[in-house]
């Protein structure tokens, strides 16, 4: 069977930059960049993307293009025992997907929503009660929420279609988005940084509070965003580099996906800051009475900034499509990963195998289109993110830094590559970044240990612990491991 190709280097490109450029930058890195001291979280995310963020962009796309198989494959091409890390990424994909196909449903009805500024003068009774219809606890579970419910099928039935034939149709959605969402979100950019007030929205935005620096917390956020946002960990862009040809440039790859998506969320931190600083002139308050941590950012106070705008309708349509469509381009890549996976297992047509994983994926997202819908999505993000993710990303390093050997690994990169990758690489690999990322899993544990993540009741926390870390890795551990095709 021939493997599937991109057509281009570009195409290649397009589909790697857009699965890393999604709801991460737009909706999760300005809360976070917020929550987390302004401008001084800026640092430890530079700091992480060039110390493991590249790094491991680097082993991933090696990993792929070298093996020509999807993660689990790959991984167990190392020593057979490792299929599971493979099966674990994929695991955490899984529910990933589960729950950001519902973060892109909000942004569907959100879009429509814009028609009129339908959330009027109260956007965040809007969210909360009209389209969340959100209970007071994650013990009231209630009833799916229909609007959110129509809004996750409508996503299912657009992944599904940019998926099912594999890189063909793949590339034909990432070359017309990848542009498409550019041109918008530069419109929206030039909006955001002429508005009135739009400059002390930035200052306080790009203000550093050093202080926050001695924070552990801070330093792990930066590490998992820097992961969840470059697409790591999850089989995403092992999967897409097995689609290249072995001689592709790997490096100048690397840095390019991780730079733009860097750059990409820093500005999406300017369209939102400069919006809301504009937001507080307007209302004559000062810019931290306006701002809110959460979720709440994008879909509650970002909305109300937008209406308070000249052509409300308009640049909100504008807002909403742009995070639709970047969520879209990370949402099939995830699938994408899946897929490869399960051709590579099944041997089953591209087509069958896409619409299980859709099926899937939408029946596990319906928890989330509950009562307690945000709740529930809420303590999964923070499992998936802060261990599983982190705890991938350390046996891939181990995997390939000890067993594989990273001396190997380079010099296949630096043979295929204009950018020369020196000794640091495997350094990086084989010690710095297990081991700042165990240090993050074990103080992140310790902060859990002392009080429970935002105060969820124990059964919650459990259900967190169960879903992200314990059933993914229980379940790609006990997958058996035979079927492993030799290495080529
Ligand atoms: N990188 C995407 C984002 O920032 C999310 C994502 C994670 C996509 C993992 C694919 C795989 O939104």
């Amino acid at each position: 069977m021939l493997r599937d190709r991109w057509p281009t280097r570009l195409t290649f490109l397009f589909a790697a930059v857009t699965s890393a450029i999604g709801l991460g930058a737009v909706w999760r890195f300005p809360y976070l960049t917020y929550k987390y001291g302004g401008g001084a979280f800026l640092l430890p995310y530079l700091i992480a993307l060039v110390v493991a963020g590249i790094p491991l962009l680097i082993l991933e796309f090696a990993l792929g293009q070298k093996l020509q198989k999807g993660a689990v494959d790959a991984l167990a091409s190392i020593k057979r025992k490792f299929s599971f890390i493979g099966w674990w990424a994929l695991f955490i994909g899984f529910i990933v997907i589960s729950y950001y196909s519902v973060v892109m449903g909000w942004s569907i009805i959100y879009f429509f929503a814009s028609i009129g500024t339908q959330w009027g003068d109260d956007p965040k009774a809007y969210f909360f009660n009209n389209v969340l219809q959100l209970s007071d606890s994650i013990n009231h579970i209630g009833s799916v929420t229909a609007i959110v419910f129509i809004a996750l099928v409508v996503g299912w039935i657009g992944l599904y279609f940019s998926v099912w034939k594999g890189t063909k149709s793949v590339s034909k959605v990432v070359n017309f988005t990848t542009p498409f969402a550019l041109v918008l979100f530069l419109v929206m950019l030039v909006r955001a940084v002429t508005l009135e007030g739009s400059m002390e929205g930035m200052a306080y935005y790009l203000k550093p509070n050093f202080s926050a620096l001695l924070d552990a917390e801070v330093w792990i956020a930066a590490f998992s965003q820097i992961f969840f946002q470059l697409s790591v960990g999850f089989g995403v862009m092992i999967a897409y580099a097995s689609f290249n040809d072995r001689k592709e440039d790997i490096s100048k790859n690397a840095v390019v996906v991780g730079v733009a998506t860097v750059i990409f969320s820093i500005l999406a931190g300017v369209i939102i800051f400069g919006t809301l600083g504009f937001m507080a002139s307007s209302q004559n308050v000062p810019i931290d009475k306006v701002v809110a941590s959460g979720p709440g950012l994008a879909f509650v106070v970002f909305p109300k900034a937008l209406s308070l705008m000249p052509f409300a309708s308009f640049f909100s349509m504008l807002f909403f499509l742009i995070l639709v469509t970047i969520a879209y381009d990370s949402a099939f890549s995830l699938v994408e990963a899946i897929d490869t996976v399960m051709v590579e297992k099944t041997k089953m047509k591209r087509e069958v195998i896409a619409l299980i994983v859709c099926i899937f994926g939408l029946f596990s997202g319906i928890v989330f289109t509950t009562n307690a819908g945000l709740y529930f999505l809420d303590v999964i993000d923070h499992f998936v993110n802060s261990y599983s993710l982190v705890a991938v990303g350390i046996l891939e390093c181990i995997a390939v830094g000890w067993f594989l050997g990273a001396g190997k690994l380079r010099v296949y990169i630096n043979k295929v590559s204009d950018i020369k990758i020196g000794k640091w690489w495997e350094y990086s690999i084989k010690y710095t970044v297990p081991i700042i990322l165990s240090i993050a899993i074990i103080a992140q544990l310790m902060k859990e240990l002392k009080s429970p993540y935002e105060g969820y009741p124990q059964w919650a926390i459990w259900l967190g612990w169960i879903a992200a870390v314990i059933a993914p890795f229980a379940i790609a551990f006990l997958i058996p491991q035979k079927n492993v095709q030799k290495r080529q």
